[in-house]
């Protein structure tokens, strides 16, 4: 006979707190599919509608990681950190967050995922680099980040099964949009990557998945309450997403221009940023003293002097990719067969804003996005912005250039673009991109 949840879905059907073995119950029921989907389903109208008090989103997080496989690193000799961006349009900031947090002497376990929608995915940024696996098991994980010191792969299917079959029927029963879900959905895989520190990015504006600062502060409080919660040292930063981070936007050329940070070059506001969430970690896990050197100012040296280049690059070759891409882009995949298109300023001016989400789109009208039915999206095409926000321009001077390869969708990539772009008379105001820090 099936698991009979009536009683839970009762509970909190009327507003009650469940016990962490309530909670562990109904997540039970979902990894052994032993109870009727029509009761889970329930469940999570009931959570949706009454929600969760701190301890039962921590109790759901838990029992969501151990419902898989749970990653343990105690035979390393270094402390273990990482990061987690609710995503945005240009955010490649894992790509050179996890080289220089190795270079800082953390251990870095990534795991990160693909794109949805008009979001670019770090996995889909690191396969254009020609034969980067992002599919490696854990012995392999293990193996690399032994190694190199910072690895970033894709889910293994041994990892957090509930989150899986419960993410499932929450997009069959308009369960998605809860923080009660949302929160305790992305720690569980977060906290069964086993590191001992985490720094959450979450992201605010038109590019990203919580529009306003409140909805964003209440996601970031409740992830940060949950980590603390289950034991590991959590921080999280909130930052801005209504223009795209840095000036490349794509999958290629987004690993491009994070190679150019890496150098210690690149947009001021991606290299910023990255510091910003490296430091956070670094606070978070309490590790103030840096032999006597600012935690910044070592960050910045590992940039300047090509020492988290290098680690790059080690990472990319021990997950079977041709690390001399990372020196040379022309050999990142998808170059071949590319065609340029120019978009001129409407007017002179101060580019007051660029607006995120419509560069997002209008690199997926280009092919640049996963599709519907889940295709890989094309590793070449991209928008690349020849000026930002704060930016002087005369009239008619070119401010982004699209890669494409032409047909329907240049057109409608173009109409976006020409949308996104708003030129005034006078100079934004400064734009940091951390708004708030939530510890
Ligand atoms: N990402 C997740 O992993 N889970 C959610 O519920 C939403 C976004």
């Amino acid at each position: 006979m099936g698991t009979d949840l009536r009683d839970l879905i009762a509970a909190k059907r009327d507003g009650q707190e469940l016990t962490p073995e309530q909670v562990q119950e109904f997540v039970t029921a979902a990894t052994e599919g032993s109870a009727p989907e029509v009761q889970l389903a329930s469940m999570l109208m009931a959570v949706l509608i009454n929600g969760m008090s701190d301890a039962e989103r921590t109790g759901y997080a838990l029992a969501m990681m151990n419902s898989g496989e749970v990653l343990t690193w105690d035979h390393l000799d270094r402390p273990t950190a990482d990061k987690h961006s609710t995503g945005g349009i240009g955010d490649k900031v894992s790509l050179i967050w996890a080289p220089l947090m190795a270079e800082m002497g953390y251990a870095v376990p990534m795991i990160s995922g693909r794109g949805l929608g008009h979001t670019g995915g770090t996995l889909d940024k690191l396969e254009s680099i020609p034969g980067f696996r992002t599919d490696l098991s854990s012995a392999e994980m293990d193996a690399v980040v032994q190694h190199v010191g910072c690895v970033i792969t894709g889910q293994t299917a041994d990892l957090v099964p509930a989150d899986r079959t419960l993410y499932d029927l929450r997009s069959r029963t308009a369960t998605v949009p809860s923080v009660d879900h949302i929160a305790p959905s992305i720690m569980s895989k977060k906290l069964a990557e086993g590191a001992a520190t985490l720094v959450l990015d979450v992201k605010v504006g038109t590019g990203a998945f919580m529009k306003t600062r409140d909805d964003a502060r209440r996601l970031a409080e409740v992830m940060v309450a949950i980590g603390r919660g289950a034991g590991r040292n959590t921080c999280a930063l909130l930052t801005t997403m209504d223009a795209p981070l840095g000036r490349a936007v794509g999958n290629a050329v987004e690993v491009d221009e994070s190679v150019d940070v890496l150098r210690g070059a690149g947009p001021m506001e991606l290299r910023e940023l990255t510091v910003d969430l490296c430091e956070a970690a670094i606070g978070a896990a309490g590790d103030e003293d840096m032999g006597g050197i600012s935690i910044r100012d070592k960050l910045y040296a590992a940039l300047d002097d090509g020492s988290a280049l290098d680690r790059f690059g080690a990472m990319v070759a021990a997950q079977g990719g041709d690390a001399t891409a990372v020196f040379d882009p022309s050999k990142l995949l998808g170059g071949e067969g590319l065609s340029e298109s120019i978009l001129v300023a409407p007017r002179g001016g101060v580019i007051a804003g660029i607006d995120a989400l419509s560069v997002g789109l209008a690199v997926a009208e280009l092919g640049g996005g996963r599709g519907s039915d889940g295709s890989a999206p094309d590793p070449g095409v991209g928008a690349w912005l020849e000026a930002h926000v704060g930016d002087h321009i005369e009239p008619g001077q070119p401010w982004a250039r699209l890669l494409h390869r032409g047909g329907a969708g240049l057109d409608a990539a173009r109409a976006r673009m020409k949308a996104a772009v708003v030129v005034a008379n006078v100079p934004a105001g400064a734009d940091d991109r951390v708004l708030e820090r939530i510890s």
